[in-house]
């Protein structure tokens, strides 16, 4: 079984009885060491962006700030939540597919970076509310490629999607966006696939994202700012995943991504790698007591304070195809192995988190957590379903815990 060192146990152990559960809790030095990695093994062609969509968390947000230097928000919401954690709006670029006129009008009239365009009702749209703000707004292309390669858990492109302009349409949307008069298109976008753990697949998406941005600068003559490269990095999730070798995607990527920055149209180019889930999924462990146990038809259940409605993920309703367990283990370890199906508070069947965990016998009272839960947890969840409490969010930093709830809902706490 996959146990984390004793004392990320006893952070674990400290947040639970001080903050209460259900609880996610961060732990920064992770984040910390997963930025170096991604700084040795890509430093030298990539600055990264943090994609907050995968978890907004205020605390960590302001954590962030100074350690990764750009951010990317995929509304308003989370560009007011970006700017108030102390994010300047200039470093923020902004991605979403149907973005409305009053989130425009707030990013662009704040002093946004860079509008990430997905259409052209988009970009006419933004054309006119930065003429009446008097700005001109510098704006990235979204394109979607008509391919992605085989090993990527989501995909928003290489067949019919609503993100970005079709590769197909993007040489006359592109001419289309560049007579915008107050636009200046500054560069391109491309986020076509996510949670890879196949260092070959992401090296074929990146070549794919090359060819597509070589193509389009040198038919518009264009020497863009940026260039944004979806990243696509996975992690582990199950028992059995392995972890992704970042150094055998740069070593494929190398020749590609050299020839690149190398050709005089991208002299003065920033590489951008955005990301969300590899920086801060595994830095969470979700924490959740057990509230009571049954043995059912030859089956131990434990039943949790916390389920689908605080980690939709880990339930399988979060884009999984056929629902797998996370790692899970007893916080504090334990004798024995007794299959265990891990269930939540809901009167619904679908509220489980585990089917079939060995684990140490379970008791009322004992703690489990679930590994690989700092990204789309909280955020994605659906907590406010039948008004159980919502998890805590804990930030621990060099063993000191802080509470940094962020969702407060109808449940009564103990
Ligand atoms: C445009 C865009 N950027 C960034 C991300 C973040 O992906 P991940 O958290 O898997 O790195 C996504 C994920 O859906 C996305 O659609």
């Amino acid at each position: 079984m996959n146990r984390p060192e004793p004392d990320t146990d006893r952070i674990l152990t400290q947040a639970a009885e001080r903050f209460g559960t259900p609880a996610y809790v961060y732990l920064t030095d992770v984040i910390e060491a997963r930025i170096a990695a991604l700084q040795a093994a890509f430093g030298r062609w990539f600055r990264l962006s943090y994609a907050m969509k995968c978890n907004p968390n205020p605390a960590l947000l302001a954590w962030l700030n100074g350690r990764v230097p750009f951010i990317d928000v995929s509304s308003g919401g989370e560009f007011l939540l970006a700017t108030g954690a102390g994010w300047d709006a200039g470093r923020a670029s902004f991605t979403g597919p149907a973005k409305r006129e009053v989130e425009l009008r707030t990013a662009i009239g704040a002093g946004l970076g860079e509008l990430v365009i997905e259409s052209l009702r988009e970009a006419r749209l933004a054309d006119r509310i930065a003429a009446g703000l008097g700005r001109r707004q510098n704006v990235l292309i979204r394109i979607a490629p008509d391919r992605v390669p085989k090993g990527f858990g989501d995909q928003m492109a290489g067949r019919p999607s609503p993100f970005g302009i079709d590769v197909e349409e993007a040489p006359e949307a592109l001419a289309q966006i560049m007579a915008l008069p107050n636009l200046r298109v500054a560069g391109l976008h491309i986020y076509s696939g996510t949670q890879c753990l196949k260092p070959a697949a992401i090296v074929e998406n990146w070549g794919i994202f090359t060819a597509i941005f070589r193509d389009l600068c040198a038919s518009h003559d264009l020497r863009p700012d940026r260039l944004i490269f979806g990243a696509g990095l996975g992690i582990p999730y199950h028992p059995g995943d392995a972890p992704l070798d970042l150094e055998q995607v740069a070593a494929g990527a190398a020749d590609d991504l050299d020839a690149l920055t190398s050709d005089p149209r991208f002299a003065d180019t920033e590489l951008v790698l955005e990301l969300g889930r590899y920086l801060v999924g595994p830095a969470g462990y979700f924490v959740t007591r057990v509230t009571s146990v049954k043995d059912s038809r030859g089956t131990r259940i434990a039943i949790c304070d916390g389920g689908m409605n605080t980690h939709l993920a880990a339930s399988g309703h979060f884009g999984m195809v056929l629902r797998r367990n996370y790692v899970i283990h007893r916080v504090g370890g334990g004798e024995g192995e007794v299959k265990t199906d891990i269930s939540g508070p809901l009167c619904t069947s679908i509220d489980k988190l585990g089917t079939n965990v060995v684990l140490p016998r379970l008791d009322e009272g004992d703690l489990i957590a679930i590994h690989a839960s700092g990204a789309y947890g909280p955020t994605s969840s659906p907590v406010n379903f039948i008004s159980h409490p919502t998890p805590r969010e804990i930030v621990a930093e060099g063993g000191q815990l802080r509470d940094a709830t962020r969702i407060e809902g109808a449940g009564l706490r103990d």
